[in-house]
């Protein structure tokens, strides 16, 4: 792995779904992508990435608006990772965090294994812990996404439920 010679930056925005739509599909298209971050690889369309967003971000069973600062500290947050490359910022995938989820993707697998994915992770616990969020959640990884489980283990998650099939882990913050 070269992840020890190339350092990108990285940095998270938030994600504007009119503007990102074409990249996530292209992310989530790609079948190798799919197996690891969705389990499965049928590609998906415009109606799922919207569905995907509206899970994390809005709060399905609350019409009523809160006021600000619940909608910041109780409601998820998702985000576009962007790498400085050549001097201009790249989008190479999304991370987000809710209450109890805390997915990352990386839609370009030459990007993966660079150190990416953990920065992002280090980004998503700065904010939590800015929101005073107590506690970070993973779900439903993959037993054989070995990489994503070593990111997270390597963050300080620890795992809380195994089966056959995955691993869900918690960090306490
Ligand atoms: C999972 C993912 C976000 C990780 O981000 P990344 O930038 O590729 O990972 P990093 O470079 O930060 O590496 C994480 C750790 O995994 C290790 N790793 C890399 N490739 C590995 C592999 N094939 N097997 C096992 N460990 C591996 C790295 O060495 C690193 O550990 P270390 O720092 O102790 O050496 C990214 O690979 C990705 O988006 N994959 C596809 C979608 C996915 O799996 N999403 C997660 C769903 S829960």
């Amino acid at each position: 792995m070269n992840k020890k010679n190339i350092h990108y930056k990285v940095r998270l925005r938030p994600i504007n779904l009119k503007r990102d739509m074409s990249k996530m599909l292209k992310w989530y298209s790609n079948k190798e992508v799919l197996y690891y971050s969705e389990g499965h690889t049928t590609p998906y369309n415009e109606k799922i990435i919207i569905k995907m967003y509206n899970s994390i971000t809005k709060d399905g069973h609350q019409k009523v608006i809160k006021r600000m600062h619940d909608s910041i500290t109780e409601n998820g947050h998702m985000y576009i990772i962007e790498i400085l490359s050549n001097k201009r910022w790249l989008s190479v995938g999304d991370a987000s965090f809710t209450r109890t989820s805390t997915p990352i993707t990386i839609g370009i697998p030459e990007y993966w294994g660079k150190g990416i994915g953990s920065q992002a992770l280090g980004l998503l616990i700065k904010k939590a812990k800015r929101y005073q969020w107590k506690e970070l959640k993973i779900s439903g990884i993959a037993n054989y996404n070995k990489r994503s489980i070593r990111m997270y283990k390597n963050a300080g998650f620890k795992v809380t439920n195994k089966n056959k099939k995955e691993v869900k882990l918690i960090l306490r913050l």
